[in-house]
């Protein structure tokens, strides 16, 4: 058991005063490429992150513990707390037929809050695996993944696609995971930046993602009008051609998913042919795009990718939905923390929040691990 798993387990013993029947994890994620496209029934490249949240579980009474915050809920209330996420997936098993008793359950984790790396898809998705393997659904990740999306739309109410959970539940260590939201097949793309003498740094901007409910809701709502106005389903049936029917904030989104999407797909074929230069090159055209056409970036984020590419970075982006958050840049091995003093000082000297490192290597996605 990692670290994560075993605090998880010992609050349980400690909470419920018994042995958990099961521990199960499931882990943050980054978007390499693909930002605003599930949505639009496009195409996503994500992989996870070394950081991950943990869930003892078994039956009985007992509510839903965080160790982390100290905090215990009823299973069987609704609150705005965290304690939103568990339900929630408990809550879409039932609606989906699979019948869930009382259980309880003690988390720990360490996906950093709030910076866009996905904490509430991996509590959802250590929650769903927990779940299906208590009671013995044999559901499959796929299926899990969607529940949690349900639970996430419908009970938690945030309107968000299913890139994340997908993510959490599907992806593999050492490998990227495209998926093709439309018909929800996933397939691992090796990633060897270790190989490519390659590491994946991520940069927090610690700016809150203020905006970020309303300015997505209102970036879905654009790309659905944009989609009515061309007479195609979903932004995934429009082409190049089709842009120059549309114009205004219609014509802006909807260029941004068709050339997102394209983006994606060349990014899979430069990682197969281990060409990571191009693969870099596209991960700024792609921060370009959703800084000019989707318009979500923020001073910050733009300042990363533009000290990235000037220490030498093969590509960056930010990461996520964007309006604060994180970014990432694919940096030689090693220059991480160069870039990180860098950073800190020109964040300094613009007056902006203090931004927080990390490096990854692609991990493992969720596990039933004891
Ligand atoms: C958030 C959502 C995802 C996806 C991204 C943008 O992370 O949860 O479903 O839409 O934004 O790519």
């Amino acid at each position: 058991m990692r670290e994560i798993e075993d605090r998880a387990a010992s609050a349980y013993r400690e909470k419920f005063g018994a042995e958990p029947e099961l521990v199960a994890s499931a882990p943050g994620r980054v978007n390499l490429i693909g930002e605003h496209t599930d949505y639009n029934s496009g195409f996503v490249l994500p992989c996870v992150i070394g950081r991950r949240v943990a869930v003892a579980v078994g039956r009985g009474e007992g509510g839903l513990y965080s160790a982390d915050f100290d905090e215990a809920h009823p299973l069987a209330e609704k609150d705005s707390s965290w304690a939103g996420y568990p339900r929630g997936v408990a809550w879409a098993m039932d609606e989906a037929g699979h019948e869930i008793g009382a259980f309880r359950a003690a988390f720990a984790g360490n996906v950093p809050l709030g910076s866009g790396l996905s904490s509430s898809a991996a509590v959802e998705a250590a929650t769903a695996l927990a779940l299906d393997e208590l009671y013995g659904f044999g559901l499959g990740r796929e299926d899990l993944a969607v529940l949690c999306q349900r639970a996430e739309n419908e009970y938690v109410g945030v309107n968000s696609g299913i890139m994340d959970q997908y993510a959490s539940l599907l992806c593999e260590a050492g490998a990227a995971l495209l998926v093709d939201c439309r018909s929800l097949e996933a397939e691992s793309v090796p990633l060897d930046l270790e190989g490519a003498g390659l590491a994946l740094a991520v940069c927090d901007t610690r700016v809150e993602r203020g905006l970020a409910d309303t300015g997505y809701n209102d970036r879905r709502n654009a790309c659905e009008r944009a989609a009515r106005t061309l007479g195609v389903e979903e932004l995934r049936d429009a082409t190049e051609d089709h842009l120059k029917r549309l114009s205004g904030e219609e014509l802006l989104r909807a260029r941004h998913v068709v050339s997102e999407n394209a983006r994606v797909l060349g990014a899979v074929e430069a990682l197969r042919a281990g060409d990571f230069a191009l693969f870099g090159r596209l991960m700024y055209a792609s921060h370009a795009s959703l800084r000019d056409d989707y318009e979500v970036s923020t001073p910050e984020l733009d300042a990363f990718v533009e000290l990235a590419e000037r220490t030498g970075a093969a590509g960056a982006r930010l990461t996520g939905a964007g309006f604060g958050g994180c970014a990432i840049a694919l940096v030689p091995a090693g220059e991480t923390g160069a870039l990180a003093e860098e950073c800190r000082r020109a964040f300094a000297e613009r007056g902006f929040e203090e931004p927080e490192f990390y490096e990854f290597v692609p991990a493992a996605g969720a596990e039933v691990v004891g």
